[in-house]
């Protein structure tokens, strides 16, 4: 029996605690849930929108769309290669868990993830990432369903199609076909199941100045991956809010990427410019230091704020208990806002990480 939850609050539902509703909501814990929503003549062509951890979205009104809360279970070891131990996991299983699960297996090889909000199913969707290691780099495959046809199908990281906070998941899915551009699965598969290497000989993946900073501090120079996993949450906590107690997205925009040309014309005027070179010749440049120098810590539009901490994430103020803090209007204004502004000083569009529904 397919239980349709109405007028569903979805405050407690997205990290920015942003106050709307969900028309309608099925919670999915197998596939054969998804499988019933097809099979139901009311929703079966309905649009659908799935949602994880709600970490990474910001809700502009009520989510007409019929929501699809994924709450898929699961922490296993399913097999190995001559290289590395693969574990599963369900894709409603806490991203932190799993990572803290994995250690507690002696499993080591995500700690560098340590801390970052939101579900097992949506880390492949945007290739979730932090100090040096990306989810692509522990990536074994996934297990999704197709919202159409039903039909369950596995992906293997490249045809995931990964690439800085992107995947074949935050693309359309284009009506007609076309060679050029590779079909997006956006709003077209829900996320079942992830599968992850965890390499068998571990090395440690040092080299981020916040971390090199916590092994001069506790005179370290060969950390376990317990040390590095709480060296990052220190470090997570002392400069990103928690979402359990400030409502917030993480990261608001992505780190732009620049030629070096660009990138000299900045230094010229701005020396201080935070920036690092990649393999591929350009230049990646710190958001948040783009922001900061455009003095937008602290500030607000309504109750949407800048962190006073990391200009990079934007905040919800006043979502208490009995507040109703920031509308997803007054982000986005402070967004357009924060844009200009870097836009005008530095001739750099700064692009939106998360979702905006
Ligand atoms: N900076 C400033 N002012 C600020 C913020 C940053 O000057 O207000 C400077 C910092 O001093 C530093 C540089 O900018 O020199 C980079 O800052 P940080 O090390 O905090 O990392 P980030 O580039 O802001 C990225 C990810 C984070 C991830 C960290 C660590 C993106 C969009 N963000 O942030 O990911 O945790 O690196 O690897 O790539 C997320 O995506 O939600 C997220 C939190």
């Amino acid at each position: 029996m397919m239980l349709v939850e109405k007028n569903i609050p979805l405050q407690a539902f997205n990290t920015f605690r942003i106050v709307a509703k969900a028309h309608a909501m099925v919670r999915i814990t197998r596939e054969q849930d998804v499988l019933d929503v097809l099979a139901d003549p009311e929703w079966a062509d309905s649009p659908k929108f799935v949602l994880g951890g709600g970490s990474n979205i910001v809700l502009t009104g009520d989510v007409k769309p019929l929501v699809l809360k994924v709450e898929v279970r699961g922490l296993q070891v399913v097999g190995e290669t001559s290289k590395a131990i693969i574990v599963e996991a369900g894709a409603g299983e806490g991203w932190h868990d799993l990572v803290a699960w994995t250690l507690d297996q002696n499993l080591p090889g995500l700690e560098n993830m340590a801390l970052i909000p939101g579900t097992v199913g949506a880390s492949p969707v945007q290739n979730v990432g932090a100090y040096g290691v990306e989810l692509q780099d522990r990536f074994e495959s996934l297990d999704a369903i197709d919202l159409h046809t039903g039909q369950v199908f596995s992906l293997n990281s490249a045809q995931c199609a990964f690439g800085y906070r992107d995947s074949v998941f935050k693309h359309a899915s284009s009506a007609t076909p076309d060679l050029h551009q590779p079909l997006g699965l956006k709003d077209r598969a829900l996320i079942l199941r992830v599968r992850f290497a965890l390499p068998k000989v571990w090395k440690p993946v040092l080299g981020y100045a916040d971390i090199e900073r916590k092994m001069e501090q506790y005179g370290v120079t060969a950390p376990t991956p317990r040390q590095i996993f709480d060296w990052v949450c220190e470090v997570r906590r002392a400069k990103l809010p928690d979402p359990a107690e400030i409502g917030n997205a993480g990261s608001f925009f992505k780190n732009p990427t620049v030629t070096p040309e660009q990138c000299e014309d900045i230094i010229a005027r701005d020396p201080k410019v935070v920036h690092y070179r990649l393999d591929n010749g350009s230049v990646k440049l710190a958001a948040g230091w783009l922001i900061d120098s455009c003095a937008w810590k602290g500030k607000s539009v309504g109750q949407a704020g800048v962190y006073e901490k990391q200009a990079l994430v934007l905040v919800n103020r006043g979502a208490g208990v009995d507040g109703n803090g920031a509308t997803g209007g007054e982000v986005m204004t402070l967004a357009k806002a924060i844009q200009t502004s870097v836009y005008e000083r530095f001739g750099i569009l700064l692009e939106p990480e998360p979702v905006v529904i």
